[in-house]
């Protein structure tokens, strides 16, 4: 005899006057005195079973069981009584009048009630395992697993073959820091995690594979957020002989039939926008296009105004000054502006300027605003006439150098769209709003350091022509690179390719890498890059994140069976934890900080 017949939550019309024999868990049990009722749970939905005392043995266990039991229901499939048919589940025409219960094992009490929606994240990730029971996690789970599939087979059509790559590696530089392994064999060494298998994917088409993709894990010991995980899944995929066009273009059909098949929505044509356009309008490389503001450049018109917190910035090499015209925005009470002026403090604003427009018509005596007094007729004239400001309409204003104003006025842009009153007044619309961002700049200015470094990664092509101007003028140099973005959220990125040793070199003088260094840390790559390499390219999606926005899901941590905190642990294992003495002992580590070791031999 099988153990079961069919899952609990396909039961089904269709069984109608069946036997069935059913496997799962104890949702709730309901006792209607003289009746017993139990929603049995499990992978694919709920059904109920309906215990009767005229089963006397069946019944008295059936008095026992409790929720999170784990069930064996042996019993017949019958209509609900009229009025107590359920049409939210697929089984809720039916019930299983049930003839015998088998308890499979019982249950402590749960830590938490299974259907409790206000669970701390701490009680959710240490009892991971009776969260991830819950259905929306299951949900979640199935969803990535069906996306994941899906992938495969379009990339196997589109004749992309899974090859997996390494795991102990050295180092690739995707920016962040490394996990890093320990040699017992080699004392002194490490082996690092994968931060994407970026180089390995290059070589395989040196290689003459042709078409490369793997769903895999990479590792980035970086500063945790919502959208990211120390370690993630990426799609990674790489092709010779495709232009940026042609890649964008299959990775785009990739995405939107993924959200066809597993949510039944058209994203339409993806829109294209340059890097400069969206930090020009936006003040991001990854504009979330639901939300309906905009920035208005005033860098020109506030250079010989006397207020000096406009006008030194907009005199000064790398300032910016903008403003972001909120409709409706005055009836944003003075209480809001002060905590939007703390809000953009945060990526380091020195303060929020604003102008309330109550009569647009009247000019300086229809505003209300601190800053009025200081800017000169031409400049409030210049200001409302960039902005198209109507009456109620309130303006904020960021000036500062160009990135702290596009940080800053970025986030308050998003903050004012998703915030309840952006909502009420359709300054956000819910949607999906994919796009590319494209023409990335090769090198970005580390002011700390002093130096440039890549704004993607160092193996990035630059723009046809552009050779030149990694040398003479890196700032300008345009890069063969795109970002997928939707909603918000970088989901995949990715470039054309350096196949050329020659060029490759130029980049990492640009970069102040010496030849020795670039001998030492990607001489395999150079060397590669001489036997005829081909033309090639490619990109990365971030699963976990396509999971996130597909599930609506608020963090990264509901689409991961078994994620890090923020503080990079899992609570779930105690991971990490330390070793003993003689683990570390093999590998040849003596912790700087050690308390006094217990196990020293
Ligand atoms: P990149 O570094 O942009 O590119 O990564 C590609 C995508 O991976 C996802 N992602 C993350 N997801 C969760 N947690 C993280 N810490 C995290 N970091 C990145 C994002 C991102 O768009 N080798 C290149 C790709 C290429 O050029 O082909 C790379 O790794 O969704
Ligand atoms: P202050 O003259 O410094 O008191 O500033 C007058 C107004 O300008 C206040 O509303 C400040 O919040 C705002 N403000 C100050 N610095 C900046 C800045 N860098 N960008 C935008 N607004 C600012």
């Amino acid at each position: 005899m099988a153990m079961r017949s069919q899952y609990c939550g396909l039961v089904t019309e269709a069984q109608l006057g069946e036997t069935v024999t059913l496997c799962g868990w104890v949702n709730r049990r309901r006792d209607h005195g003289g009746v017993i009722f139990i929603d049995l749970r499990d992978r694919e939905g709920y059904v109920q079973v309906v215990c009767d005392p005229d089963r006397a043995e069946m019944f008295k266990t059936a008095e026992g069981i409790r929720n999170e039991f784990c069930l064996q229901v042996k019993g017949l499939v019958r209509a609900r009584p009229e009025g107590t048919t359920n049409d939210k589940l697929k089984s809720g025409q039916i019930e299983v009048l049930c003839h015998e219960l088998t308890v499979l094992n019982a249950s402590v009490t749960p830590p938490f009630q299974m259907d409790d929606e206000n669970l701390s994240e701490t009680t959710r990730l240490t009892h991971r395992v009776m969260d991830l029971r819950r259905p929306a996690m299951q949900r979640n789970m199935m969803l990535r697993y069906k996306t994941a599939i899906q992938v495969r087979n379009f990339l196997d059509k589109e004749g992309f073959i899974d090859i997996e790559t390494p795991m102990l590696g050295k180092s690739t530089p995707e920016g962040a820091r490394d996990y890093l392994v320990p040699s017992r064999v080699h004392d002194g060494e490490f082996f690092a995690l994968p931060q994407s298998p970026q180089l390995y994917k290059q070589m395989l088409m040196v290689a003459g594979y042709d078409r490369y993709y793997q769903i895999t894990k990479c590792f980035r010991d970086e500063d945790l957020r919502a959208d990211r995980q120390p370690e993630f899944t990426q799609i990674d995929c790489e092709t010779s002989f495709l232009n940026e066009e042609e890649i964008r273009a299959i990775f785009q059909r990739m995405i939107k039939e993924v959200f066809q098949t597993q949510l039944g929505v058209d994203l339409g044509e993806f829109p294209i926008m340059t890097y400069q356009d969206a930090a020009f309008r936006f003040g991001s490389d990854k504009p979330d296009l639901r939300v309906k503001l905009e920035f208005t450049e005033l860098t020109e018109v506030m250079k010989d105004v006397d207020f000096k917190v406009f006008s030194t910035p907009a005199t000064t090499k790398g300032g910016r000054v903008v403003a972001l015209r909120v409709p409706g925005g005055a009836a944003i009470s003075r209480g809001e502006i002060d905590q939007y002026t703390d809000f953009v403090k945060i990526y380091g604003a020195k303060g929020l300027a604003w102008i309330k427009v109550n009569e647009v018509n009247k000019g300086r005596d229809g505003l209300q605003s601190p800053i009025v007094k200081n800017l000169h007729d031409a400049a409030i004239a210049e200001i409302l006439k960039r902005t198209g400001a109507q009456d109620g309409d309130l303006l904020f204003f960021g000036a500062d150098k160009e990135k702290i104003v596009n940080d800053s006025i970025g986030a308050l842009r998003l903050k004012v769209g998703h915030s309840e009153f952006g909502r009420k007044s359709g300054l956000f619309e819910d949607k999906w709003a994919p796009l590319w961002v494209v023409d990335f700049p090769m090198f970005e200015h580390d002011e700390e350091d002093g130096r440039w470094v890549a704004v993607h990664h160092p193996f990035t092509s630059p723009k046809d022509g552009h050779e030149e101007l990694m040398a003479t003028d890196p700032g300008k140099c345009i890069a063969k690179a795109y970002d997928m973005v939707l909603n918000g959220w970088e989901l995949g990125g990715g470039s054309v390719r350096i196949h050329r040793a020659d060029v490759q070199a130029k980049v990492f003088d640009a970069l102040n890498i010496t030849p020795e260094q670039q001998r030492a840390k990607f001489g395999y790559l150079l060397d590669a890059l001489q036997y005829g390499a081909p033309p090639h390219g490619g990109l990365a999606f971030g699963l976990d994140r396509l999971i996130t926005l597909m599930t609506g899901s608020e963090s990264i941590r509901d689409v991961i069976a078994f994620p890090k905190t923020q503080r990079a642990q899992d609570l779930l294992t105690q991971a990490p934890s330390p070793v003993d003495e003689k683990q570390l002992r093999e590998l040849h580590i003596k912790l700087r900080n050690a308390m006094v070791t217990t196990t020293e031999a």
